[in-house]
């Protein structure tokens, strides 16, 4: 065939994910180029098209001196299409080849910033834009969405509604300190929503169950490689339910969640060398342990830990390593847990919460329990929290007009999703990381 520029008039545009459907047939594949080598005679393509990466096989004499002198000079990430005929390889990564008849090129790019040698973590995310382009990172954010729609599958499926809550918000939900303000016109301050949570309360007496799914954001000043700035969050919540009802719902949502990824994104977890038997362990039920337990369970493994504190990163680490899978921790201190908390009836220092800790040292995944319906103790609570109550009447509203007992809790994404991939750190889990010292770009 002579060499030529292609149009796309009579020859399909496909997509890599689809090749299999065209073997033997002629396709367009629009794209851009990962990589590139040449044996003389021959150019070797591989193309990306956001879907997967496949090998076009470029022969002179298929497309002539012009075009084979000019794919030679192509740099990494110049978006093409090519022209050619899918081949079924076995040797081939994905199966199959293209053996090129055409080219055309969209936009030349030289000197790419990102090539396969090692580049330092603060030059890749100065160029995160650029950097989710590497198969790495598209695995990671194709695994984010497999994740996501797990989690809508799961709630829609079992008589969830969706209510969305608002990001601008009036006060606190998880504590003053990580508030990031806003100003919210000449004379007011918002604040940047860190929980729908107060406001799923009052949904689910509208609704029954519901759940809201955004992002939040929290002013953390920790550089920990579980804290982002900015990260999404689903949250459901029930009426007429109680803690244990909480942990039962947690369970099998990241049971389903985990059962889902491993189903459908087999191929990214491999891109990741991700070890996959120790996802698939992931089954009900979970071992649930007090804080009490946990407490023990420390000091009995050399980390020495004093009843009342909250967990840190290794604390968390040490605890879920004596489990095969995710751990339920309940019934922690009131004194470290938000103002919400319904306390347990029977030891009243502590609170109906949980934890539930992922393994492999990802730490907490899951954080919620049973809120406190009962109008009184609600309202001292907001005093010793040192809490506007103006802000509040809205809520303790909720426990005027016909309050009942309910739980909930808030699962990270990104927090979830490191877990699954295998990441060092939550700012590969999100596609534009926000955190202590970055907002570019
Ligand atoms: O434990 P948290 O703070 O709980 C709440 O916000 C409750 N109001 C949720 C509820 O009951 N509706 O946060 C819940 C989860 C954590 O378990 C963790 O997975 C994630 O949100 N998370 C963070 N993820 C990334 N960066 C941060 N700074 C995070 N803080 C919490
Ligand atoms: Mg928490």
């Amino acid at each position: 065939m002579a060499a030529r520029e292609i149009g796309y008039d009579g020859v399909m545009p496909v997509y890599i994910d689809d090749i299999a459907r065209f073997e033997g047939q002629p396709v367009t594949l629009r794209g851009w180029l990962h990589r590139r080598r040449s044996s003389g005679k021959i150019h070797f393509l591989t193309v990306r098209d956001g879907t997967g990466f496949i090998q076009a096989v470029m022969s002179k004499a298929a497309v002539g001196e012009e075009v084979f002198e000019r794919a030679d000079h192509l740099g990494q990430e110049t978006s093409l299409a090519v022209e050619g005929t899918v081949r079924a390889d076995a040797r081939a990564p994905g199966g199959y080849e293209i053996d090129v008849a055409g080219l055309e090129v969209f936009g030349e790019s030289h000197d790419y910033p990102i090539t396969p040698k090692e580049h330092g973590v603060d030059y890749l995310l100065d160029r995160r834009h650029l950097w989710i382009r590497s198969p790495r990172q598209q695995a990671i954010l194709r695994i984010r969405h497999a994740v996501v729609d797990a989690v809508r599958d799961f709630f829609n499926s079992r008589g969830f509604t969706l209510a969305d809550t608002p990001i601008f918000t009036p006060a606190a939900c998880e504590g003053t300190t990580t508030l990031f303000p806003v100003q919210y016109f000449d004379d007011a301050t918002a604040y940047l929503a860190q929980s729908g949570q107060l406001y799923n309360e009052a949904n689910i007496m509208a609704l029954g169950r519901v759940y809201c799914f955004g992002p939040t954001f929290r002013a953390e000043k920790s550089k920990t490689r579980r804290h982002l700035t900015e990260f999404w969050m689903v949250e459901p919540e029930m009426a007429f339910a109680t803690l244990d009802d909480a942990i039962e719902l947690g369970e099998a949502l990241v049971v389903a969640v985990v059962a889902q990824v491993l189903e459908t994104r087999q191929r990214e977890l491999a891109t990741l060398e991700r070890n996959v038997s120790a996802l698939e362990r992931v089954q009900a039920p979970f071992p649930r342990i007090t804080y009490d337990e946990a407490v023990e369970t420390l000091n009995a493994n050399g980390q020495a830990f004093e009843w009342g504190g909250d967990f840190g990163g290794t604390d968390e680490t040490v605890l879920a390593e004596q489990f095969d899978r995710p751990v339920a921790v309940h019934r922690f201190p009131s004194k470290i847990k938000a103002f919400y908390m319904k306390s347990d009836a029977d030891r009243p220092e502590l609170s109906l919460s949980v934890d539930i800790l992922a393994p492999e040292g990802y730490g907490e995944i899951i954080g919620g329990g049973q809120r406190e319906d009962d109008l009184d103790v609600l309202l001292a609570r907001i005093k010793t929290h040192d809490l506007p109550q103006e802000a509040f009447e809205w809520y303790l509203d909720l426990r005027r007009y016909g309050t009942v007992p309910h739980s909930g809790f808030g699962m990270g994404i990104e927090r979830l999703l490191a877990w699954l991939c295998g990441l060092e750190h939550l700012r590969e889990a999100i596609p534009y990381p926000r955190m202590l010292y970055r907002l570019y770009p």
